[in-house]
C-alpha cells in the first residue's frame, strides 16, 4: 500500500486528491488547522473511496514550529512515504505577518512546503521511488522573485505576492528534482485550473468575492481541479519524471525565470535561511 501526505486536505482540491487517491488504496494523510474539522474530512474520505486508512495531521502550515510538529508526527506515524503533495496555498489583498515575523503569502505558500519537504526528505528517499508533488498556479507565469522585497515590506500586492509565491512553487520543484537526481524520488509541479473551491475566503478583504461569484459556473469542480495532481501522485506514466511543470496532465513550459538555474539557486539558499534549515538536501551535483 502506498503512503501519500496531502497538505490541505479536509477541502478544496486537497480533498479531492484525497479522495482520489485513497480510492486508488493508497493510505492517506490529510493536514488540517482544526482537529474536529480534519476529522470529519477523513470520515468523508472514508466513505467517499471506501478506504478506512485515512489519518488526520493537525498543523497551521503558516507557522513554522508547527511545520516541524507535523513532520516529526509524520516521520513517527509513517514508516515509508511514497508521496508528498504540498497542497495548501492562500491569498491575501493586504499584508498579514506570520508568528514567525514573515509575509504570510510567501511563508505559506513557499516556506512552508520548502521545509515541510526538507524534513521529510530523508524518508522519502528511503522510500524511493517516491514523489514530491506541488501545487503552483498559471499565476506563476506572472511571477517575479523580487529578492530586495521577499516580503512586500516595502510595497505589497496580494496579486503580486500570490504570483511570486507560485513561481517559487515552480523554482522549488525545478531545484529539488536537480538535488535528488540519481535518488529515485521525483519532483513536480502544477496548475490545477480554475477550481470551485474555498481559495481566498478567508481573506478579511474578500477581495476576490466578486469576480468568484461571477466566474464559479466556469470553475472545475474540486475533483477535476485535482486531476493533475492525482495523475502526478500515482500514474506510472510519470514514474522517473522529474522537474516539470504540468497542468491538464501535460508537461508545459512555465515562466522564462523559472528555468534560470542561478536564480533557483539563490531562492533556494534565501528560503534554506528563513527557516533555519539544517538538514540541507545535497547540492546539485557540478554537470561537466
Ligand atoms: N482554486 C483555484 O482555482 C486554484 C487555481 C490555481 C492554483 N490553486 C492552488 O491550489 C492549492 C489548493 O487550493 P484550493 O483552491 O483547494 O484552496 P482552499 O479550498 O482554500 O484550500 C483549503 C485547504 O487548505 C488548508 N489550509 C488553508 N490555510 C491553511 C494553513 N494556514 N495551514 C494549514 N492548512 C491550511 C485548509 O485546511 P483547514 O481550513 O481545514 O485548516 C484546507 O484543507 C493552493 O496552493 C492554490 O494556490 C488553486
Amino acid at each position: 500500500m502506498k503512503t501519500v501526505l496531502i497538505t490541505g486536505g479536509t477541502g478544496g482540491i486537497g480533498r479531492a486528491a484525497a479522495i482520489g487517491l485513497a480510492s486508488m488504496g493508497a493510505r492517506v494523510g490529510i493536514t488540517g488547522r482544526d482537529r474536529a474539522r480534519a476529522e470529519v474530512a477523513a470520515a468523508e474520505i472514508t466513505r467517499a473511496s471506501g478506504n478506512p486508512a485515512v489519518d488526520v495531521f493537525v498543523a497551521d502550515l503558516s507557522s513554522q514550529a508547527e511545520v516541524r510538529q507535523l513532520a516529526a508526527e509524520v516521520l513517527a506515524a509513517y514508516p515509508r512515504l511514497d508521496v508528498l503533495l504540498n497542497n495548501v496555498g492562500g491569498f491575501w489583498a493586504h499584508r498579514h505577518v506570520t508568528v514567525d515575523g514573515l509575509e504570510r503569502t510567501f511563508a505559506l505558500n513557499h516556506l512552508a512546503p520548502f521545509l515541510l519537504t526538507d524534513l521529510l526528505l530523508d524518508r522519502l528517499v528511503a522510500s524511493a521511488p517516491a514523489r514530491v508533488v506541488t501545487v503552483s498556479s498559471g499565476a506563476q507565469a506572472m511571477g517575479k522573485i523580487d529578492f530586495d522585497d521577499l516580503m512586500g515590506e516595502r510595497r505589497y500586492s496580494g496579486q503580486r505576492a500570490y504570483n511570486q509565491s507560485k513561481l517559487a512553487n515552480v523554482m522549488f520543484t525545478y531545484e529539488l528534482a536537480g538535488r535528488l537526481e540519481g535518488t529515485g524520488v521525483t519532483a513536480n509541479a502544477l496548475h490545477p485550473g480554475m477550481t470551485n473551491t474555498g481559495f481566498s475566503a478567508e481573506d478579511p478583504a474578500r477581495a476576490f468575492a466578486p469576480l468568484v461569484a461571477v466566474l464559479r459556473p466556469f470553475m472545475r469542480s474540486p475533483e477535476r481541479g485535482a486531476d493533475t495532481a492525482v495523475y502526478l501522485a500515482s500514474s506510472p506514466e510519470v514514474e522517473g519524471v522529474t522537474g516539470r511543470y504540468f497542468s491538464d496532465r501535460k508537461a508545459r513550459k512555465s515562466s522564462k525565470s523559472s528555468y534560470d538555474g542561478a536564480t533557483t539557486a539563490r531562492l533556494w539558499d534565501v528560503s534554506a535561511d528563513l527557516v533555519g534549515s539544517t538538514s540541507q538536501p545535497r547540492r546539485r551535483p557540478e554537470r561537466l
